[in-house]
């Protein structure tokens, strides 16, 4: 009860207040209780979820880091939980579509051997699952 009025005086207050208010120092240090509190008392799980251009902003940084990047230059991507590839194919994409002449090698790990294999396959189709 009391963690949801917190939660949604805390939204309410998000969601109204300019950035200037939500950037002083009693909100930051609020901010930084609330988030302790979380990590305290979320329930843990590894999640797989990944999809297909799931972060373009991202992709779009990443993009314009390579357009930087000299002629004929050598570029490695390693993609720590790539989960099934999604997000690594989508930013190979947008790599190799901005710069078709630099070498871009890739590398995805992951802990999950099903997530691994689905990216191997290389095959992904509109109904696949999103988490593994
Ligand atoms: C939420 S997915 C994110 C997938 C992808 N990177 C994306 O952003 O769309 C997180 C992935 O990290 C993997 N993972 C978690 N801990 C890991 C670890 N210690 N080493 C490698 N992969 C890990 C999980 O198996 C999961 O597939």
């Amino acid at each position: 009860m009391l963690l949801q009025i917190v939660r949604r005086t805390t939204k309410f207050c998000w969601d109204i207040l300019p950035n200037a208010v939500l950037s002083t120092w009693v909100f930051l240090r609020l901010g930084k209780l609330i988030h302790k509190a979380h990590i305290k008392w979320q329930g843990r799980a590894v999640l797989n979820y990944t999809r297909f251009l799931r972060n373009v902003p991202q992709l779009e940084l990443l993009r314009d880091l390579a357009l930087k990047v000299p002629t004929g230059d050598t570029w490695r991507v390693i993609s720590v939980g790539c989960s099934t590839g999604a997000e690594l194919y989508s930013l190979l994409w947008y790599l190799r579509s901005a710069r078709s002449d630099l070498q871009i090698s890739a590398l995805g790990i992951d802990i999950a051997d099903a997530v691994i294999a689905k990216a191997r396959s290389r095959t992904y189709f509109r109904e696949d699952v999103d988490d593994l």
